[in-house]
């Protein structure tokens, strides 16, 4: 480790001083030490001192130096290792080599990728309101029948899924013929005609879920990202495309009016979505110009999609009445983007908070109804806290005028509530609601999608309902059965009740959670529905609070998620098995961030073993 602290202090003489001579083999050993000694925030920041090193020797070097270090980590097959490495190496290169040692940006690095420092304190950042606060608050329900609104999210359709491939392969996803013993008929575990846990869905099950979807008769649908499969080792601009076809063509179809967010799986390769700030050279404005045709069709609003040529960003009014949706780029503030790991980090990416602020007072000032859709909730672990706070200011700002804010990324059934007092979380000062919706993709519970009860004036979520299918070892057509209702399922089991015609408001879910803590079952319930009561980790007492804590903050800061070591992609509570090489694929397991967090895990075991 001191090693690395001299060469670290040393890197910009790197190139002068021959170092560069040291072979491949040799560098890959130091850094593998490096990995092993990386035990906390000195060392990690002694680590990302080696790997710039690295960096400071060229960035084909870099990557296989990196490719090296993975393979004798045994953290994934030597494929999966090259293919991560080969797609996401230049942004972590160009990262690495900006990145200060010591800086904020470098102990977010080191908290949120494997789990080394404290999340450093939210930076203080002075949003500019073109007004004060109006003395208005959400508007009551107008009593008027109900619209049905449809949120799905995830999709992650797998167009190379082979129906009796095998299921049980080593790879992130299986069901895809990767060598001779996977092929049909050559396995002895087969996946089935609609999907199986251990991979992305094929195409059918989207059609069917979409079928059953206008079957219900919505008014529209909005649809929280994540279209594209999960094999990040392979991916490429021709996949992505693919698969944008086969999802967005369905849907138009199908559905007709989706209103859809960006997710971070939707360019290749994955998760890399830099501002402005960094060379054009990396902006995948390919991805942004294929998404905002597709959007186009599926809102036909001219107006309002031509800005998401920019960043994947648009606000459009919807046709025949007062709301508003604006989606926006949460990948911006995704710690798995490892271009956001700018020097120093940007208070406001490409501006898009001052974007969304100007959209919120037009929207207030024309008495607009306004919904949120994006894929990351702003509440997540993965959200970086600076931005979770910023954006929470502007909830908190415009919470009379926003109705809802909808989500996906997860792959669970998890919601968010913000406070205008994090201090005093209590019903009374419970300013907006964020709903997350579980994902189609069946790698964490069965296929779903969440139908609401919206109030077609106010557009405030009256109630939804759940709906799932059972696909294990299905022969027919798949069957989409309601699974829980809101209103009656949490609701009911609430001291005061909530009529029909009430609307499920922040307070109403504040008082959810204040049930869970006094009654076990409703907490075992929610944790139950989560995962659609698939494979449900066991969660009691500090796990009970935590979750708790979670769900009331909407502000990251405040959502009770501590950094654990190694264990970055750990999820609220959920212990996966980090020595097997596979493990669940969900949207934040997925690519270099888990791959680097796997390797600091294996490392240290190899620490223990050496002892
Ligand atoms: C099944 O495996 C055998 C060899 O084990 C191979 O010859 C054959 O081509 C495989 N079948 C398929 C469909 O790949
Ligand atoms: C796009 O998807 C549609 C419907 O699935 C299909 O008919 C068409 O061939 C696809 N086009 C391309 C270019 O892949
Ligand atoms: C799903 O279907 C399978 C096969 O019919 C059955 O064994 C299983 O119990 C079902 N699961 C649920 C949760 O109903
Ligand atoms: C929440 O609980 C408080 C205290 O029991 C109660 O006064 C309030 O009416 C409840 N609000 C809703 C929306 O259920």
């Amino acid at each position: 480790m001191k090693q690395a602290i001299l060469f670290a202090a040393l890197a910009p003489l790197a190139s002068l001083t021959g170092v560069q001579a040291k072979p491949v083999d040799s560098w890959i050993t130091t850094i593998w030490d490096d990995f092993k000694e990386a035990v906390d925030c000195g060392s990690c920041q002694a680590l990302l001192g080696g790997l710039k090193l690295v960096a400071g020797l060229g960035e084909s070097f870099f990557e296989d130096v990196l490719t090296g270090v993975c393979d004798i980590s045994g953290a994934e097959d030597s494929d999966v290792c090259s293919g991560i490495i080969a797609n996401e190496g230049p942004a972590v290169y160009y990262s690495l080599k900006n990145l200060k040692l010591g800086s904020h940006t470098a102990k977010t690095f080191c908290a949120s990728l494997v789990g080394l420092c404290d999340f450093p304190a939210v930076r203080p950042y002075s949003l500019s309101f073109p007004s004060p606060k109006p003395p208005k608050s959400r508007p009551p329900p107008s009593g008027k029948p109900p619209i049905k609104v449809v949120h799905f999210s995830d999709t992650h359709v797998d167009l190379s899924y082979e129906t009796g491939s095998n299921f049980d392969c080593t790879k992130p996803i299986c069901c895809r013929v990767y060598t001779e013993e996977d092929a049909p008929g050559n396995t002895s575990s087969p996946c089935g005609s609609w999907g199986n846990s251990k991979c992305d869905p094929p195409q059918r099950l989207q059609q069917s879920m979409m079928d059953a979807i206008t079957s219900l008769n919505p008014s529209f649908s909005i649809y929280t990202g994540d279209v594209v499969a999960h094999d990040v080792w392979l991916v490429d601009k021709t996949e992505v495309l693919s698969d944008f076809n086969a999802t967005f063509s369905t849907m138009e179809s199908t559905l007709g009016l989706v209103y859809a967010a960006l997710g971070n799986h939707d360019a290749a390769p994955l998760n890399l979505f830099p501002s402005t700030n960094t060379p054009s050279t990396y902006n995948p404005q390919w991805a942004y110009d294929a998404l905002t045709t597709y959007w186009l069709s599926l809102t036909n609003n001219n107006q309002a999609i031509s800005t998401a040529k920019k960043y994947g960003s648009y606000s459009a009014l919807h046709k025949t009445t007062n709301l508003r949706i604006i989606s926006y780029n949460s990948i911006f503030y995704y710690k798995y983007n490892f271009f956001s790991y700018e020097e120093p980090m940007p208070f406001d990416p490409d501006n898009q908070l001052a974007w969304l602020i100007s959209e919120l007072s037009a929207a207030e000032a024309a008495s607009e109804r306004v919904w949120l859709i994006s894929h990351i909730p702003s509440g997540n672990v993965d959200h970086f806290r600076d931005h979770s706070h910023y954006f929470d200011q502007i909830v908190q700002r415009y919470e009379a005028t926003i109705a809802g804010l909808f989500f996906g990324h997860t792959h669970t059934d998890e919601f968010q509530i913000s406070y205008s007092d994090y201090d005093h979380r209590s019903w009374d000062n419970a300013v907006a609601m964020g709903y997350v919706a579980p994902s189609m993709t069946p790698t964490s519970g069965p296929p779903s999608f969440r139908v609401y009860e919206i109030d077609p004036v106010t557009f405030g979520v009256l109630d939804y309902t759940q709906y799932i299918a059972n696909i294990t070892d299905l022969e027919g057509e798949p069957e989409w059965v309601p699974y829980y209702s809101a209103k009656k399922d949490y609701g009911g089991k609430l001291d005061v009740s909530v009529s029909v015609e009430e609307e499920l408001t922040p307070a109403f879910w504040h008082n959810v959670t204040v049930a869970m803590e006094k009654d076990g079952g409703l907490f075992e319930n929610f944790w139950a529905r989560r995962t659609r009561g698939f494979e449900v980790p066991a969660c009691e007492g500090d796990c009970v609070s935590n979750e708790i804590c979670a769900l009331r903050g909407a502000d990251a800061q405040f959502s009770c998620v501590e950094r654990k070591p190694g264990f970055s992609f750990e999820k609220r509570g959920e212990r996966r098995d980090l020595l097997g090489k596979r493990f669940q694929p969900e949207c934040n397991h997925a690519g270099m961030a888990p791959l680097l967090a796997k390797i600091a895990h294996r490392a240290s075991l190899a620490r223990e073993v050496e002892g």
